[in-house]
């Protein structure tokens, strides 16, 4: 099924019609994460996309306003609502490196002083809520104000559910906040940052709602209300910064398939910038054994494969 929200041009909708009946005919498509018990559940089978345009045109073909647990692209939110207010200081606090790790992976921390090495694998996110939470006294409910100013969805909210079965589950996000605080760089208590953070990764969201939410990193800074954000400078750094490290140890890969600046989520989102041009979001459960959807990237590698438009 496809439906449009707006009468004007949606340039891509033929492509995005192709790459959901080719993408309907790929048996392999990964598991659903299982590690949050709530993630378990999703059907393996179910895919969405969504094209917003700069002008907020927004458009998409199968699953793509069902809504579903938005996870690490949450990160990319935080980042961009942090470093608006704190600039440049933040990069003294976590790094601008590709991991090559698990997301969730403490390895590096030791070694490296307490200072993640990006703001994407979950040590550099709990970093950033932690200086938003410090900087705004309730980070995720700022992250929730921002994504339904952009996607111009005010139902949007967290999900109770997902929040509570990460809390049950969350041993290693809670050594990760234990072992930067040992080195000074956390502010808050504990318990209150994985609140924030917990309830953050909960967000649901469809396509529709995240390729709208992302359009400013498209638009170089500016927010859905035209008023600006980032700095276009800072909007490219956050671009980069996604290119590098937005898939965790598959980003050399997602690069090289995909050719633009991306972020994945566990519950099988990604979304994707094309600087200038418009912003994408897909969604379909079934990851890979780095916690990316298979699917998905599959159809954003279709999709610059058709267009032509990577950053390359
Ligand atoms: O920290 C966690 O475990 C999750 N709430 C977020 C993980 C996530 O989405 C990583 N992404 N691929």
């Amino acid at each position: 099924m496809v439906i449009m929200t707006t009468t004007s041009s949606a340039t891509f909708l033929p492509v995005l019609e192709r790459i959901a009946e080719e993408i309907s005919h790929t048996p392999g498509r990964g598991r659903p994460a299982d590690y949050i018990p709530a993630l378990a559940a999703r059907d393996p089978r179910s895919f969405g996309m969504a094209v917003a345009e700069p002008d907020g045109t927004v458009y998409g073909v199968g699953d793509w306003r069902e809504p579903f647990s938005a996870q690490s692209i949450t990160k990319v939110f935080t980042l961009a609502l942090d470093l608006a207010r704190e600039g440049d200081e933040l990069w003294e606090h976590v790094g601008r490196e590709p991991s090559g790790n698990p997301f969730n992976s403490l390895v590096q921390l030791e070694y490296e002083n307490g200072i993640p090495r990006n703001p994407f694998i979950n040590a550099g996110a709990l970093v950033v809520t932690d200086r938003l939470q410090t900087r705004t006294g309730d980070a995720a409910g700022e992250l929730l104000d921002f994504l339904r100013a952009e996607s111009g969805n005010p139902a949007l909210d967290f999900d109770t559910e997902v929040a509570a079965s990460e809390t049950a589950h969350g041993d290693r996000n809670a050594a990760l906040a234990h072992f930067m605080a040992s080195y000074g760089n956390i502010d808050n208590d504990i318990p209150v940052l994985l609140d924030q953070y917990f309830r953050q990764c909960s967000i649901a969201a469809s396509c529709a709602d995240l390729a709208l939410a992302t359009g400013f990193l498209a638009r170089h800074g500016i927010r859905a209300d035209g008023s600006r954000l980032l700095s276009r400078s800072q909007a490219k750094q956050v671009n980069a910064i996604m290119l590098t490290c937005g898939t965790y140890d598959a980003a050399g890969n997602f690069a090289y398939r995909v050719g633009l600046p991306g972020k994945s989520g566990v519950g099988g989102g990604i979304i994707a910038v094309v600087p200038g041009r418009c912003t994408l979001c897909v969604w379909s459960p079934g990851l890979d054994e780095r916690g990316n959807s298979v699917a998905g990237v599959a159809a954003l590698d279709r999709f610059t494969t058709l267009t032509g438009l990577s950053i390359f």
